[in-house]
């Protein structure tokens, strides 16, 4: 994949609206996201009614959902970004399935409702490891009986020369300073712990990587 042009990357973090608008016009651009993204959907369930987008952003993935699931009726947007929030607000203004909200991902997630699908695109690296580990546990226990939980992430490379080729080739040259990577191994292991049966890693390339897994469906008390 050719690098994108971005020598300069903001650096003001996710309430900086440089940073933000820098980031929303390059992502469709990445195709290795959209090849992420193409997988994501292969795994959501066929007829979801009720979706929770952690880190949302400005609303790319719940969009992606939304297009190929004419069954959603309700989805949650959690976000911290006041400019991401904005942008999301403006994206989703008149569709009333949807509802953005300001959240803080390092505090646990309540009890918000059954959701049959759980996504995230890139935020939840953004944490510690421990509250990675936390978060998935709260996910599991936010999921209906057989919802799916898919995460599309940053993820650790293996060697600091892996790192630095994934990060050529999405033409960066330094990662954001709040990045928290964790391995893939690492985070499938977290994801069972959490309950989450059938995780897999179903996509990656290089630093980019899809993990899913779904809550039992023989399980129907939370
Ligand atoms: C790389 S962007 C990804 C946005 C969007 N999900 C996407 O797929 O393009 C990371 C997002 O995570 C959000 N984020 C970072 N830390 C967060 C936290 N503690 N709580 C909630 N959102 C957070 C940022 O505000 C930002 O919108």
């Amino acid at each position: 994949m050719p690098a994108l042009d971005d020598a300069v990357t903001p650096t003001g973090g996710w309430s900086d609206p440089e940073q933000v608008a820098w980031y929303t016009e390059r992502i469709g651009k990445l195709e290795a996201r959209r090849a992420g993204e193409r997988m994501l959907l292969e795994v959501l369930p066929r007829a979801p009614r009720r979706v929770l987008d952690l880190g949302c952003g400005d609303g790319r993935l719940s969009a992606l959902v939304l297009e190929h699931r004419a069954t959603v009726e309700h989805v949650l947007a959690i976000d911290i970004s006041a400019p991401m929030l904005d942008l999301a607000r403006q994206r989703f203004a008149g569709d009333e399935r949807v509802q953005v909200q300001q959240g803080d991902l390092r505090e646990p997630i309540t009890r918000l409702d059954a959701f049959d699908v759980v996504v995230s695109g890139f935020a939840i690296h953004h944490l510690a490891d421990e509250r990675k580990q936390s978060l998935f546990a709260e996910v599991a226990r936010q999921l209906a009986p057989g919802g799916a939980f898919a995460n599309l992430e940053v993820v650790a490379s293996a060697t600091p020369e892996r790192h630095a080729e994934f990060l050529a080739a999405i033409g960066r040259t330094a990662d954001d300073a709040e990045d928290q990577l964790a391995a893939v191994e690492d985070q499938l292991e977290w994801m069972r712990e959490a309950g989450l049966t059938n995780v897999d890693c179903l996509w990656r390339w290089r630093g980019f990587a899809l993990l899913v897994g779904e809550s039992p469906v023989a399980e129907t008390t939370r």
